[in-house]
């Protein structure tokens, strides 16, 4: 488990989408951070909440986007996002379900899903 770190591999044309993803990974590595400190399940959990809504709302940014060209690889990212959302979703129901989360499997999951995400999909936005 570790942080994210920015690299330059992560960076693609699209400004805002740059400026989203790393939105994003200052809210995964604060989830990073919480951990590590031994903060409260609480205090984890509103931060994956956070995270979380934040996602939704740039897969739905860039799904907008991806609306005007249909093709096989557009469809392919959507299908990633869902992916991406249907696993954040078990993990949520843990959490309210007080059942126990590896947060270690959990944060390298989504280091990995983020990394190999943006070079596959999100570069060809
Ligand atoms: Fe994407
Ligand atoms: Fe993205």
């Amino acid at each position: 488990m570790s942080f994210f770190k920015y690299d330059e591999i992560l960076k693609i044309e699209n400004e805002d989408f740059n400026n989203q993803h790393l939105i994003l990974m200052r809210s995964i590595n604060g989830i990073f951070k919480y951990i590590s400190h031994n903060e409260s399940e609480e205090t984890i959990k509103n931060a994956f909440e956070n995270f979380i809504s934040k996602f939704f709302l740039h897969m739905l940014n860039e799904e907008r986007i991806l609306t005007n060209k249909d093709n096989l690889l557009q469809e392919k990212h959507r299908e990633d996002h869902k992916k991406f959302m249907d696993q954040m979703t078990e993990y949520l129901k843990s959490f309210e379900k007080d059942e126990h989360v590896s947060y270690s499997i959990m944060l390298n999951f989504i280091n990995n899903w983020f990394t190999n995400h943006i070079t596959t999909f999100d570069r060809y936005i």
